[in-house]
């Protein structure tokens, strides 16, 4: 079959590998889909932990169980998503050590064909396309942890989702609004994504190029927010502790800028603040996050579809920060 290989420091390429035998307990699923997820770039770029050549990358994706290697057999030839959590474990509140992700150390989505195990495996939510299904389950599982679980959402809430454009991002947005946040700002380095935000619900988008933006946000919004989603910490953070209510949470799923330089501990004590991290979601936020995509017809935002020969374009859109929302690979039919 053929599948998008790490083979080396920076090598992605498409070749074709064997499939073994089907293991007990897993079932083997064609592949439809696949989704992208920022991940997938640290990985190529050398910049995960525990990285292994030879892996198949990808934590996303739908396809139709063909094969089952157990003694229920209700998912064959149903279209499902995966699950990309590996053992969990049983603490809810933190993943144990042997904690993984679909697609690094196990082969993951960008093939033909998987072999996961069957109880990773869901059927997809009736209202969504395939491309659409392969798109939400690690940054929609990352949103809705971050947002409601680790968050501790409510509805008089002014909530802030930074770097809009992103997949976990436009997640929180959709979510919150769904829930019926009172208010909810976003920030993003282009207008047109400000915009298509707004569209979704945003009530306030700010570029964070501009000088100052923490304060214009404060201006527009009529104050602070009290519930902030950051995937990108970086120098920008400290104008996030500025712009915080006093009180505030801000929950930290990921850190694309790096390290905070000079970080602003005299406000976070001042203003009482909570900075709490967030990653990924236990097997029973999966299962509630299902549940709450299916009740509220969430429709992730699809931003393209390339077929899975154009996987250097795809990536190169993702590394050129072009998108609104999820890269999607077609691979069947
Ligand atoms: N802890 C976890 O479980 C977990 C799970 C998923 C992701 N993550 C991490 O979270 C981050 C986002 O992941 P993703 O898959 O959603 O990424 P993504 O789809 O590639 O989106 C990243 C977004 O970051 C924003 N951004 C980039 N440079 C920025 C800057 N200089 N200032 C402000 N914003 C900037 C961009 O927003 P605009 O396009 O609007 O400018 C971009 O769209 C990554 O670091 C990823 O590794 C962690």
């Amino acid at each position: 079959m053929n599948a998008l290989v790490l083979e080396s420091l920076g090598q992605l390429v498409l070749k074709t590998i064997e499939l073994g035998p089907l293991p007990e307990g897993y079932a083997r699923l064609r592949m439809l889909t696949a989704a992208l997820n920022h991940r997938d770039e640290w990985i190529v770029q050398g910049q995960y932990a525990k990285i292994q050549y030879g892996v198949v990358l990808g934590a996303d994706g739908c396809g139709i169980v063909v094969e089952i290697n157990a003694a229920d057999r209700r998912l064959l030839g149903q279209r499902v998503v995966i699950n990309p959590n590996q053992n969990w474990g049983a603490d809810h509140r933190v993943q144990g050590n042997s904690y993984t992700i679909l697609g690094m150390p196990t082969h993951g989505t960008f093939a033909e064909y998987l072999d996961v195990p069957l109880d990773r495996l869901y059927p997809v939510p009736a209202h969504l396309s395939d491309e659409e299904a392969a798109a939400f389950p690690l940054a929609g599982l990352t949103a809705y942890r971050a947002l409601f679980v680790q968050g501790q959402f409510h509805q008089s809430n002014t909530v802030l989702v930074t770097g809009i454009g992103g997949g976990v991002a436009l997640f929180g947005l959709q979510y919150a609004k769904a829930s019926g946040a009172c208010a909810i700002a976003v920030t993003s380095g282009a207008q047109w994504k400000l915009e298509r935000a707004q569209q979704l619900g945003a009530t306030v988008g700010v570029l964070y190029t501009g000088d100052a933006w923490e304060q214009e946000l404060r201006r527009r919004l009529g104050g602070g927010f009290d519930l902030c989603l950051d995937g990108i910490c970086g120098e920008p953070f400290n104008r996030l502790i500025a712009a915080a209510n006093p009180a505030a949470r801000i929950i930290v799923y990921g850190a694309t800028l790096g390290v905070v330089p000079k970080l602003d501990v005299h406000r976070i004590f001042w203003k009482q603040l909570h900075i709490i991290g967030s990653t990924m979601g236990s097997d029973a936020d999966f299962e509630a996050m299902l549940r709450f995509i299916a009740e509220h017809r969430i429709s992730p935002v699809v931003d393209a579809v390339f077929p899975l020969e154009r996987y250097q374009d795809a990536f190169e859109r993702m590394r050129k920060r072009e998108q609104f929302g999820k890269i999607v690979l077609r691979i069947a039919e």
